[in-house]
């Protein structure tokens, strides 16, 4: 796979504030119609609190990716297959599960049963994969300065899936937004073959959820979608889980 490539965001004329909403169970409808619902505050809070302290308790266990640009509790598979470290990812799965209800109790079954209600459907973690973990940009750091990648989150689909375009759906939970900044923008564009976006597809238009804490953002992983850069002193904490429909109303999650 190629690397993916960093873009400069677009001004802010063709990007709108997405709307939120409180009743996490009309996810899935709005989901299936616009590909991206943002859920204000599922999460409480106090719990994620208790999670970004046992997330920087944990600091000697987190695994640093792309150089020290960004850290997570748990491993992730994308920052994995993309430094060629799958092996790494595969052999460490159980003790990362281990790691990340260790360090935040609770968080891998709150992140299940959000799994479930925004689905509307059963929800089983994928075999042998890394279950849902956190990921920390630290201020300062080039995600904060720069912004992340434009992508996909195609990268833990199979051929077979990818082929039959089947749904697959991205889970973000934010435990610490940074001070400033730090949103999430979606693009109106989806993945047709190419890892690549062009140019002009990100002059389509887009929304931009801006987090609080204990806010979600459920998006088709296929969307195209950049973390926006961030200032102020606070790192963004947040939690991520993977999911695909393998079967009729039956979904896969991982990390
Ligand atoms: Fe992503």
């Amino acid at each position: 796979m190629l690397p993916r490539r960093t873009l400069t965001p677009l001004p802010a004329a063709v990007c709108s504030p997405i709307e939120w909403t409180v009743d996490a169970s009309l996810a899935s409808s709005v989901l299936s119609l616009h590909g991206v619902v943002a859920l204000r505050r599922p999460l409480s809070p106090d719990v994620c609190e208790r999670w970004v302290k046992g997330t920087y308790g944990a600091r000697a266990s987190w695994t640093a990716d792309f150089g020290d640009d960004q850290f997570s509790l748990g491993r992730a598979f994308y920052t994995h297959l993309e430094q060629d470290r799958t092996a790494a990812y595969f052999r460490d799965a159980a003790t990362s599960d281990a790691r990340v209800e260790q360090h935040a109790p609770g968080l891998q079954s709150a992140m299940h049963a959000l799994a479930v209600t925004v689905t509307g459907g059963q929800v089983r973690a994928r075999r042998g994969w890394c279950g849902p973990g956190i990921h920390v940009f630290p201020a300062h750091g080039h995600v904060a300065t720069h912004g992340g990648v434009v992508h996909f989150d195609t990268e833990g689909l199979t051929e077979h899936h990818l082929s039959r375009g089947a749904r697959a759906l991205s889970v973000v939970c934010m435990l610490q937004p940074p001070s400033v900044g730090g949103g999430l923008r979606v693009w109106d564009v989806l993945y047709e073959g190419d890892d690549h976006p062009e140019d002009d597809d990100l002059e389509t238009e887009s929304v931009m959820a801006v987090y609080e804490v204990g806010d979600v953002v459920v998006f088709d992983s296929y969307r195209l979608h950049q973390i926006q850069p961030f200032g102020g002193e606070q790192d963004r904490i947040s939690v991520t889980v993977h999911l695909a429909e393998v079967d009729d109303g039956h979904w896969e999650s991982w990390f």
